[in-house]
């Protein structure tokens, strides 16, 4: 499958899109923003495509089977643009993945992500949750609807990947290694009991094939 990575030059994203080029299963496709971001992907041997989840991103999408959502707004942009990026451009990108052909969609969002969140960063919280709930109920509104996976994480680390996780609440303390997680959102292309579940992910004792293999 060729593989839309939106957020490839992100920390987590350009950990995903070197998992993917070394498995060799699936050929990545590196959405960036700016092209001096393009070098890092020639010297790897993955096409690019310039998007903006602020602006229509069909483009990018077009030819691409699956999408893997890695981007966000971040901590030090203002609350304008977690709800254009993080909200509205994570359900742009999902309508453009459903009527331009991709069939999977893979999203990184968070823990504690929830609509109705009253977290000391609720701005974000509900952002990611109403992103993911539209995800999750787009086969209600859409003419064509994608296969999705909604993995949330909890707080990212660049701790090398231990390869086990835990998908439980309160199994751990609540941090995941960029590693893990790249691992998780390649691993959940191919996994279909993933398929329309949504699931926390922390660094833990499960190897992480298993743990997804046997999400509930
Ligand atoms: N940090 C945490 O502890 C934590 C915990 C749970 C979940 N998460 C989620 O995980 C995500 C990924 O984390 P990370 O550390 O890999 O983030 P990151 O390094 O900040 O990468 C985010 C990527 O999103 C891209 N992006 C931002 N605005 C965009 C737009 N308008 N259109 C297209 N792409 C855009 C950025 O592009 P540029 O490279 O051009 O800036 C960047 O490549 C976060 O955004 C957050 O939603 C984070």
């Amino acid at each position: 499958m060729k593989v839309l990575i939106i957020g490839a030059h992100g920390n987590t994203g350009r950990r995903v899109v070197r998992l993917l080029q070394e498995k060799g299963r699936h050929l990545p496709v590196a959405m960036i923003r700016s092209p001096e971001q393009k070098g890092v992907f020639d010297e790897m041997g993955v096409t690019t495509v310039l998007g903006d989840l602020e602006y229509p991103v069909d483009h990018a999408v077009r030819g691409c089977e699956a999408v893997i959502f890695a981007a966000g707004s971040g901590p030090k942009t203002g609350k304008d643009k977690t709800v254009l990026v993080d909200h509205i451009g994570a359900i742009r990108s999902m309508v453009a993945a459903a009527m331009n052909g991709a069939r999977r969609y893979v999203m990184l969002s968070s823990y504690r992500a929830d609509p109705g969140s009253g977290s000391s960063i609720r701005h974000y919280h509900r952002a990611k949750g109403l992103a993911d709930r539209f995800l999750a109920t787009q086969a209600e509104v859409m003419p064509e609807s994608l296969d999705w996976t909604i993995i949330r994480p909890g707080g990212l680390t660049d701790e090398p990947g231990t390869g086990r996780v835990s998908v439980r609440p309160g199994d751990s303390d609540n941090k995941t290694s960029r590693e893990n997680l790249a691992a998780a959102l390649v691993t959940a292309l191919d996994e279909p009991s993933t398929i329309g579940k949504i699931f926390e992910l922390f660094d833990g004792e499960t190897p992480l094939a298993e743990a997804l293999r046997t999400l509930a």
